[in-house]
C-alpha cells in the first residue's frame, strides 16, 4: 500500500511543502498515541484556563496545540502558525514559504466520553507582498494550497488534499505510517442525510428554520422523502461522514449571543473543511457566498457554514434566499 509522502510526491507536490506535511502527520501520530492512552495518559479533564474563543481549555486542547506548535515551529518552511487555542499568531522562520491554520483538537467535548475527535488544518503561502504578523493569514481560501483533518476514531485516518482530489490515509499503527485506503473521494450529489444542533432551532432565523421543518416533514411534506438526522459535535466526524456517504451538515447563524451569530471559525474549520467538500464535488457556502471566497478580516473570524451534497446544500440555499 502506498505511504502518504511518496503518494504525493508523485503528484509533483515541492519538497518545502511536503516537508510541512510530513511535520504534520508526525504530530498527529503522536496526538493519536496520546488520544488512544486515554485515562492510562493523564491527559483528560479541563484545565481552569480559558482561550480566545471564550471556551473552557480542556487538557487535550493544550496538549495537542502545543504539540502542533512547536513542532510545526522547528521546520524551516513554516513562516508562522495560527491556532483556535492562541490569541495572535506564533512566527517561525522569516523565510518559511509556508503558514499553517489548525483546530489543535475539534470536538473538544468529546474528549471525556472517549468520543471522535480530530485535528483540522489549512496551509497557505507566505504572501510576497511584504505584509507582516497576522495580515499574513489574512487569505481567502481559494489561496490554500493543501487542506485535510485527521479523525481520531476507532482507526486514525488522515484526509486531505493539494487540490487533485481527496485522499483517505489510515494509520497502520504496527508500521507507524499512513497508508492510502481510498482516493478520488466523491460525495453523492443527492441524500437522505442531514446534520444540524436541532438544540438550536428556536434561535435560526425563519427561512433555516422552515428549511428544516420541511426535512421533518418526510414524504408527506414538500421534500417528498424521509430524512434521518445524525451530530456528532465533532465537525470532523460529521464531515467525514458527508464525505464517506453524503448529506448536509450546517451549523448555521443563530441569536444566542447578540453580535456573535456563528459558531465555526473561517481559517481553522470553515476554509480547510470547505477545500476537501469542494475538491469531493460537494458544495460549501455561509449562505450568502463560497466560503473559499470569503475575504479574512481576522485569524479568530467565525462563519455560517452549510456543506455536503450539491443538490441539497442548493435546495437549502433556495430556502435561505426566500424573503418570504
Ligand atoms: P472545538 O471543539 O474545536 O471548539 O469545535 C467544536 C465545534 C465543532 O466541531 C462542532 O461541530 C460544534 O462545535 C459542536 O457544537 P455544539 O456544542 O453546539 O453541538
Ligand atoms: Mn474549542
Ligand atoms: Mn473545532
Ligand atoms: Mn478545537
Amino acid at each position: 500500500m502506498q505511504r502518504l509522502i511518496p503518494t504525493l510526491r508523485r503528484d509533483q507536490v515541492d519538497e518545502e511543502l511536503l516537508s510541512v506535511i510530513n511535520t504534520l502527520q508526525i504530530c498527529a501520530k503522536e496526538i493519536s498515541f496520546r488520544l488512544h492512552q486515554g485515562e492510562l495518559a493523564g491527559v483528560l479533564g479541563s484545565t481552569l484556563d480559558e482561550n480566545i474563543q471564550g471556551e473552557t481549555q480542556k487538557m487535550l486542547d493544550v496538549l495537542a496545540n502545543q504539540l502542533l506548535k512547536d513542532i510545526l515551529l522547528e521546520n524551516p518552511h513554516v513562516r508562522a502558525v495560527a491556532s483556535e487555542e492562541e490569541e495572535g499568531i506564533v512566527e517561525g522562520t522569516t523565510e518559511g514559504e509556508y503558514l499553517v491554520a489548525f483546530d489543535p483538537l475539534d470536538g473538544s467535548s468529546n474528549i471525556d466520553i472517549n468520543s471522535l475527535v480530530g485535528t483540522i488544518f489549512s496551509i497557505m503561502p507566505t504572501p510576497k507582498d511584504g505584509r507582516t504578523g497576522e495580515d499574513m493569514f489574512l487569505q481567502p481560501g481559494t489561496h490554500q494550497v493543501a487542506a485535510g483533518y485527521v479523525l481520531y476514531g476507532p482507526s486514525t485516518m488522515l484526509v486531505f488534499t493539494t487540490g487533485r482530489g481527496v485522499r483517505m490515509f489510515t494509520l497502520d499503527q504496527k508500521v507507524g505510517e499512513f497508508l492510502l485506503t481510498d482516493t478520488d473521494i466523491e460525495i453523492p450529489k443527492s441524500t437522505c442525510e442531514f446534520a444540524i444542533n436541532m438544540s438550536n432551532y428556536r434561535h435560526w432565523e425563519p427561512q433555516m428554520r422552515r428549511y428544516v421543518d420541511d426535512l421533518l416533514a418526510g414524504e408527506t411534506g414538500p421534500r417528498c422523502k424521509n430524512f434521518n438526522m445524525r451530530w456528532i459535535a465533532a465537525m470532523v466526524a460529521d464531515v467525514h461522514r458527508v464525505l464517506c456517504r453524503g448529506g448536509l451538515f450546517t451549523y448555521p447563524g443563530d441569536s444566542r449571543k447578540p453580535g456573535k451569530p456563528f459558531k465555526l471559525r473561517l481559517m481553522y474549520e470553515g476554509n480547510p473543511m470547505a477545500m476537501l467538500v469542494e475538491q469531493a464535488g460537494g458544495i460549501a457556502h455561509t449562505g450568502k457566498q463560497r466560503i473559499l471566497e470569503v475575504q479574512p478580516e481576522h485569524i479568530h473570524q467565525r462563519v455560517s457554514v452549510i456543506l455536503g451534497s450539491e443538490q441539497e446544500v442548493s435546495t437549502c440555499l433556495e430556502y435561505l434566499q426566500d424573503s418570504h
